[in-house]
């Protein structure tokens, strides 16, 4: 059996793996709510400008405990890049990112990660020759119990026994993401919307704070996004957790979601529930031109195309290249 690489982001690297701060930090907030409503995860006054272009500008968005959290918008309106600031891949070159109360600004994505913070990512990166059951018992491992995960890599996969706790949480997950019936199977041949309720799993094996979901909708059937819509949502409910869910799908997420963020051309151009969302005539016309948006499942199109240097939105723009901490190899 191939382990292959170790993955980065919220995955399974592992690098300066401390557990006692990432439990400490997860128990804070999971417990019985002591944050109260401060944001488990905030970004304040956020710009970011790629040569002359300005991919945000000025964007704040904050997310309460215990909440399904939408950030959606047309395609090139910034959510890529807010979502690689949040994750801490990208520098911006100016504002400021809170995960539970402290400044991470400057954190890498594994220090981000071991306070709390979980990814997917939008092409589940799954093993070759691995069950569902061993991603799960391999993403507990990566984040409790550093010293075992390297043993395991390094006896040719055959994982050790489990503890207890970690057999609860991966059946618990199995349970949660209607996995079960799959546990057993490999997870290079699922499909994809069995892959990325996998990839939900393994980024909750850590017991995270909050969840950054990179397209999670994307590719996926009517069925199989209603499905996951579902695990989502009885996720938050059971594990006092919160997700951000990074859209072009603006209909799903106005069906789950508690909050929604819109960007348009780098700019907020409505944040509120998603009553008010779907009324809000900029959202409208952001998303279809003049035409009314038929609420459902709305096809954002392409209108938007990659903006130019000329762009009147963009005009402003001049400044450095943020900084690209770290890049996907994909
Ligand atoms: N690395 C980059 N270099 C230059 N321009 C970029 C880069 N990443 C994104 N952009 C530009 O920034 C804008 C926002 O992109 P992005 O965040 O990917 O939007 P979205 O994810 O909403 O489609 C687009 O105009 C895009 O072309
Ligand atoms: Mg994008």
């Amino acid at each position: 059996m191939a382990i292959g690489t170790m993955g980065e982001g919220g995955g399974y690297e592992i690098e300066g793996f401390e557990v006692p701060i990432m439990t400490a930090i997860s128990e804070m907030v999971s417990a019985d709510g002591k944050v109260g409503s401060e944001a488990v995860l905030s970004a304040t006054g956020i710009t970011v400008r790629f040569g002359g272009l300005t991919a945000l500008s000025d964007v704040s968005v904050s997310i309460p405990p215990g909440s399904i959290v939408g950030l959606v918008g047309p395609n090139g309106a910034g959510k890529t890049t807010l979502f690689g600031v949040l994750s801490g891949l990208l520098k911006p070159n100016s504002g400021r990112v809170f995960l539970l109360g402290e400044d991470v600004t400057g954190a890498s994505p594994q220090a981000r990660a071991r306070r709390g913070l979980a990814r997917t990512f939008q092409q589940p990166e799954l093993f070759n020759g691995l069950t569902v059951r061993e991603h799960l018992v391999l993403a507990y491992r990566a984040r409790h119990e550093r010293a075992r995960l390297w043993r395991d890599v390094f006896t040719a996969g055959c994982l050790r026994r489990p503890a207890r706790a970690e057999t609860e949480r991966v059946e618990s997950l199995l349970e949660l993401l209607s996995l079960g019936e799959v546990a057993d199977t490999l997870a290079d041949v699922l499909p994809l919307g069995t892959s990325r309720l996998l990839e939900v799993g393994r980024a909750l094996a850590a017991s995270p704070s909050v969840v950054l979901l990179d397209e999670p909708l994307s590719g996926l059937d009517v069925h199989e996004a209603e499905q996951l819509a579902n695990a989502l949502q009885r996720t938050v409910r059971e594990e006092h957790v919160s997700l951000l869910l990074v859209e072009h799908d603006i209909g799903t997420v106005l069906n789950i979601s508690n909050h929604i963020y819109v960007l348009d051309f780098g700019l907020l151009i409505a944040s509120g529930p998603p009553e008010e969302i779907r009324e809000d005539p900029r959202v409208r016309s952001a998303y279809l031109g003049d035409e009314d948006v038929a609420v459902g499942r709305v096809d954002i199109g392409s209108h938007h195309g990659a903006r130019s240097t000329s762009d009147p939105h963009n005009e402003a723009a001049a400044g450095q290249e943020p900084d690209v901490v770290e890049e996907r190899s994909t």
